[in-house]
């Protein structure tokens, strides 16, 4: 295990996958290198707790701007949750009203995170700090080479986490589609520049 890619990257032989910059000094990147991958595509896997609110959303979303952009053939988009209370579910009934509402269509089914998803992934794009500990936890101990990061490092909003409504209201939701809806596509503009 690479583990620069955990901190900042310095001396790592390939460039990883930069965040906006909150620096106002500095000039956002606009690009990212080649990936790992031995493939053509680019894979994608959002992850959150659960895998019924968040990533299930986050994956309709992406997958809808990549459909939107013409890149279908580019790109392998799915998302599964750290924990496994809902394996097999259909997304929350709130989040399926909130993304039906904007055009997207959410056809997950939930599922946890597994070993072979850290090898067979470019990307692993977490809602949260505890899902980002939990998910370099598996790495370190597989020994996977994939790229981690959280999604609203691509917000150009100032922000750390997506939050978890579960526990909330619809509005809740509303919020967080915002914040998904912002980050995927500056997430999309990096690896379409790859
Ligand atoms: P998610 O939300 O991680 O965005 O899918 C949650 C869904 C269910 C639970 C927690 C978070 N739960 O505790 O059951």
């Amino acid at each position: 295990m690479n583990s620069d890619k955990h901190m900042g990257n310095l001396a790592a032989e390939r460039e990883w996958l930069r965040p906006i910059s909150r620096d106002p000094h500095s000039t956002n990147p606009t690009s990212v290198d080649t990936h790992n991958s031995d493939s053509d595509r680019t894979s994608v896997l959002f992850v959150c707790l659960g895998n019924i609110c968040r990533s299930p959303l986050a994956e309709g979303i992406f997958d809808h701007l990549v459909h939107e952009a013409g890149l279908d053939e580019r790109f392998d988009i799915d998302s599964a949750g750290t924990g496994a209370w809902h394996v097999g579910e259909r997304p929350d009934a709130r989040a399926a009203m909130v993304a039906t509402k904007q055009g997207v269509e959410l056809d997950s089914r939930a599922r946890q995170i597994t070993d072979d998803d850290l090898d067979r992934f470019d990307y692993v794009i977490v809602m949260d700090h505890e899902n980002l500990r939990n998910v370099r936890r598996m790495a370190d101990a597989s020994d996977s080479d994939v790229e981690v990061h959280l999604l609203r490092e691509f917000d150009e909003e100032e922000g750390d986490e997506v939050p978890d409504p579960y526990y909330g209201g619809a509005s809740g939701f509303e919020t967080v589609y915002e914040m998904l809806h912002r980050s995927c596509q500056t997430l999309l503009e990096r690896l379409k520049a790859a």
